[in-house]
């Protein structure tokens, strides 16, 4: 029976070496794609989490066959195609991989009906059903485009699509859909935005054109066009290895390094930040892994300073606010965040609930509009008191953020849900407890 609370508890420093678990973008593309592929993608790497393992389950359900042949080694039989499932799909916590899916199986004559958990079932699917209805699927969901829906695809024809939001899951549903259009398919974003389904799909065989212009970045592509089984060897998270760097950056006598860390730059942002803020970040070993660059990133006890996050930047952090909120607690000075909106719906209003349970640890950070601004206790560290219990609306990020300000807090910080965490970063108690950490069930 999983633990109803874990609890984290100040006062050892963290020493030492740990790798980052997959990256869950990258994990759930390589198995989407190698399920529309044709023959044999060998994936190693692959995030075990729930939200990607509930991809694997989808794909085999549409038609793919999937095996897991030795820790985070899997083998993808694509069939050229996707075929309609016998039963719904059940996408549990996972925004990308719904959003995705629902753009790999329109191109396809299928039916195909999606379901999520209570906090996957609250989120906003409009964004990706929009264009998908313009290039020609048909749908059915809930009021305000809610899940359980159900998507008929097939006969899509390409369109050109200006993102209104800056949303990696939307910019690849449409590419994934426009794989089986007619014609040619373009997504315009304003701002750029992850980019692993366009480097994933080169991989993959696909021919897909890039360029940026006065409006943004265009990314092109032409339908009809055929994938082939490739190998994919999956970086580690860096909004995973966010968090023990985090709790090394405020936790003094730390020195953590977290080995082969995605350094795409359209997921930096953290990084970038907290070195702007005075952060002993260091990365070595820079090399590239599969069309993707990765590095070992050392994080050293820091004295920190606020700073302003433009709100340009928050595409390359998305996921990074929570944890960047709890580094700012510590700092010196006052850490105001800019351009926040999409922050509101994630796996939860990550906005409120970090602006919430900051406050309920002690922490001077106030939301207005999509601006949050934190007060840092500064210089010492142990001013941050911490002495919550934290309700973390099963938020896997809000609930390893304020863990995290639980081992550097003057009083121990507990979390609910703590199962949720799995969803992304199965093993971080444990990879946290190798590092030193006393985060332990209530
Ligand atoms: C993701 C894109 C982001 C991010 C999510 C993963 C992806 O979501 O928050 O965790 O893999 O494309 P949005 O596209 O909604 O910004």
């Amino acid at each position: 029976m999983a633990p109803q609370r874990l609890t984290a508890r100040p006062g050892a420093a963290l020493k030492g070496r740990a790798r980052a678990p997959g990256d869950k973008s990258i994990s759930h593309r390589a198995l989407i794609l190698g399920a529309m592929a044709r023959g044999e993608t060998r994936i190693s790497g692959l995030l075990e989490g729930d939200d990607v393992l509930h991809t694997a389950e989808a794909m085999r359900a549409l038609g793919a066959a999937v095996e897991r042949t030795g820790e985070g080694a899997w083998r993808v039989e694509g069939r050229g195609g996707l075929v309609e499932p016998a039963d719904v799909i059940d996408c549990g916590n996972s925004g990308t991989g719904v959003r995705l899916m629902m753009g790999a199986v329109a191109g396809y004559a299928i039916g195909v009906g999606f379901t999520g958990d209570a906090s996957l079932r609250g989120r906003p699917m409009m964004r990706v059903l929009r264009p998908l209805g313009e290039m020609g699927a048909a749908y059915v969901c809930r009021e305000g485009g809610r899940l359980p829906l159900m998507l008929r695809g097939g006969a899509l024809t390409g369109v050109a699509y200006r993102l209104p939001e800056p949303s990696a899951q939307v910019k690849s549903a449409v590419l994934l859909a426009g794989l089986n259009a007619s014609g040619q398919t373009t997504v315009i974003e304003p701002e750029p935005t992850r980019d692993h389904t366009e480097r994933m799909l080169r991989a993959f065989g696909a021919v897909v054109d890039v360029t940026d212009a006065a409006d943004g970045r265009h990314i092109r592509l032409a339908g009809g066009q055929p994938l082939t089984g490739t190998a994919i060897d999956v970086p580690g998270d860096p909004s995973s290895a966010a968090f023990p760097l985090v709790a090394a950056l405020v936790t003094p006598g730390s020195a953590v390094t977290i080995e082969n860390v995605l350094l795409n730059p359209l997921r930096t942002g953290l990084f970038a930040t907290l070195i702007e803020m005075g952060a002993d970040l260091v990365i070595a070993n820079r090399r590239d892994a599969g069309g993707e660059a990765v590095g070992d990133v050392t994080a050293r006890h820091s004295s920190l300073t606020g700073v302003t996050v433009p709100a340009a930047r928050a595409p390359s952090m998305i996921d990074e606010y929570p944890i960047l909120a709890v580094a700012a607690a510590f700092a010196d000075g006052q850490t105001t965040m800019l351009g926040l909106e999409e922050l509101v719906v994630k796996e939860s209003d990550r906005l409120a609930l970090t602006v919430r349970g900051l406050s309920a640890c002690g922490v001077v950070v106030e939301q207005v509009g999509a601006t949050m601004s934190v007060r840092g206790a500064g210089g010492g560290n142990h001013r941050v008191r911490g002495g919550a219990q934290v309700a973390t609306h099963g938020d896997h990020r809000i609930a390893m953020a304020h863990l995290v300000l639980g081992l550097a807090a003057e009083q121990p910080v507990s979390v609910d849900e703590p199962a949720m965490i799995a969803t992304s970063f199965p093993g971080f108690e444990a990879l946290m407890g190798g590092l030193g950490a006393a985060i332990e069930p209530a």
